[in-house]
């Protein structure tokens, strides 16, 4: 019998995938992904990165998930049982980046709290790594800091706390709290941000065309990139969602809704932080190119450089700004660990309770290594690695395998059209067996080959052997070590007939 649970409302599994979708990677990745490929020229890369990788995976996603109604592991093993392992590899990846995502809204958590007295003094860089994370050297791990630690443990209870309440009772209620709040609440920034002094040139430095780097495969890398983590594909999260759908939901609509609204709020997110970039850098008198960076350095040490020199309610627009990462940050991080919460649950059989225990436990026990000193180093060696040979190399087998070696397609379209307004055509086709696995399969072979050239951010080679290559070849062979562990006899491998699906 299938009693797998599922969702309220369609809203609220577009919520939650929207959720998922919007996280840490619009806010503080995309807007210095873009203004570093080209600025407004970038855009071109990006929108063809969505409609013909982007959009199509997460349709394939979705579909898999609803037709075979299984955690990512269960839905390919129903799939073809040879490849249960391309589920595991995805939750393993989505484990490691649970791992670290954790830290990451715990340093935002108290930022939201140091905003209120502007805790960071005159130099929040030195701030950023001395006084609170007190940046040990790359490798060493010196003990944990009590300041990141923490908010860490609040991190956890809150995240396995909607985790234990279930997909009806605690996803999709924490969704429909987090995403409206965090959209009032992001407005009020950008709205904020575009009015101050500055702001004009900040926007012109975002949108003008730089179109001499759009030849660059680099430029296209960058965009692919950026469109797999932001739409969280080959995560095995949006299987895992879509594995709670009903019977019939209008699959292919789902996916537009949830890849128009992810890029609407990285577009927002970039408007915000260069109009931001723009007053600081009339307030420096300096060009804005001096003053843009990404990532850690943007939320942490720009940011609150930005909110020290606002002309009022700085603590306010502070926290404001650090609870929307924080959000954003959440309702991501619940998609990441359900992943592995699912994927226990239906291999093993246990409740919910302590597939969430386990898995979750597990994953907050790690995440320590990151609230250590040396933590920072360690995140940003497993963050690039696991992205460039995890996340986007995840993605790639998913199309060859998915289109090619099982040549699943047609039977995968037939069922999303029997229950979807949009009908998939060939365009569909095209993009998941050509152009996707083709300039996916380019981008692979190039970072490689960039990677085994140069070390990642000049970082020493026995370093970035065990914490960033092997931490992305730790979770291929996790995925063949889940497949080898025997499913338990109450898991049905054939999809459950009551719930049944139409072919
Ligand atoms: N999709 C999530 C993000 O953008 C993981 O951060």
């Amino acid at each position: 019998m299938d009693n797998r649970p599922q969702w309220g409302t369609r809203a609220g599994f577009v919520l939650a995938a929207i959720g998922s979708a919007v996280g840490l990677g619009n806010i503080w990745r995309f807007p210095a992904v873009a203004y570093e490929n080209g600025g407004g020229a970038f855009f071109l890369p990006y929108l063809f990165a969505l409609l013909t990788a982007g959009i199509p995976l997460l349709i394939l996603e979705f579909t898999i998930g609803q037709k075979y109604r299984g955690s990512a592991p269960l839905s390919y093993a129903r799939l073809s049982k040879k490849y249960e392992w391309l589920g595991w590899w995805q939750v393993a990846i989505s484990f490691v980046i649970a791992t670290y995502y954790a830290v990451i809204i715990a340093w935002a958590m108290s930022f939201a709290v140091f905003s209120f007295n502007l805790k960071w003094g005159d130099d929040p860089t030195s701030f950023l790594v001395g006084d609170y994370l007190q940046l040990a050297a790359p490798g060493e791990f010196g003990g944990i800091v009590p300041g990141v630690f923490i908010p860490l443990v609040i991190v956890w209870i809150i995240t396995l706390g909607i985790l234990f309440k279930g997909v009806k009772k605690g996803i999709e209620i924490a969704n429909k709290i987090f995403i409206p709040a965090l959209v009032i609440l992001f407005l009020i920034i950008v709205i904020r941000s575009i009015t101050l002094d500055g702001a004009v040139a900040g926007l012109e430095a975002f949108f003008k065309p730089d179109w001499s780097q759009i030849a660059s495969g680099k430029v296209w890398v960058a965009a692919y990139g950026q469109i797999f983590f932001s739409l969280s594909i080959a995560f095995a999260i949006m299987v895992t969602y879509s594995s709670y759908l009903p019977k019939k939901t209008d699959l292919t609509n789902n996916a537009f809704i949830t890849g128009f609204a992810n890029s609407s709020v990285e577009l927002l997110a970039g408007i915000g932080v260069f109009a931001a970039l723009g007053f600081m850098a009339s307030q420096a008198g300096v060009p804005v190119s001096e003053v843009v960076k990404g990532g850690v350095g943007l939320a942490f040490m720009v940011f609150p450089q930005i909110i020290n020199e606002m002309p009022a309610l700085n603590g306010l627009f502070g926290s404001i700004f650090f609870i929307c990462l924080v959000l954003a940050g959440l309702s991501s991080l619940i998609s990441i660990v359900e992943t592995f919460v699912a994927g226990v649950e239906d291999k093993f059989k246990i409740s919910r309770t302590k597939a969430v225990l386990y898995g979750g436990g597990l994953s907050a026990l790690i995440s320590l290594v990151y609230a250590t000193r040396g933590g920072l180093n360690f995140l940003d060696a497993a963050d690039y690695f696991i992205n460039q040979f995890g996340v986007a190399l995840a993605g790639l087998v998913e199309v060859i395998i998915v289109v090619w070696v099982l040549r699943e397609l047609n039977n995968l379209q037939n069922h999303a059209n029997s229950m979807s307004d949009i009908r998939l055509g060939g365009w569909w086709k095209i993009c998941l067996g050509f152009i996707t696995p083709i300039v996916l399969g380019y981008m692979m072979i190039q970072n490689i080959y960039i990677n085994i050239k140069e070390n990642y951010e000049g970082y020493p080679t026995s370093f970035l052997l065990y914490s960033g290559w092997g931490v992305a070849v730790l979770a291929i062979i996790l995925g063949f070590v889940f497949m080898a562990i025997k499913w338990n006899k109450g898991t049905e491998l054939e999809v459950p007939k009551d719930k049944g699906v139409s072919q």
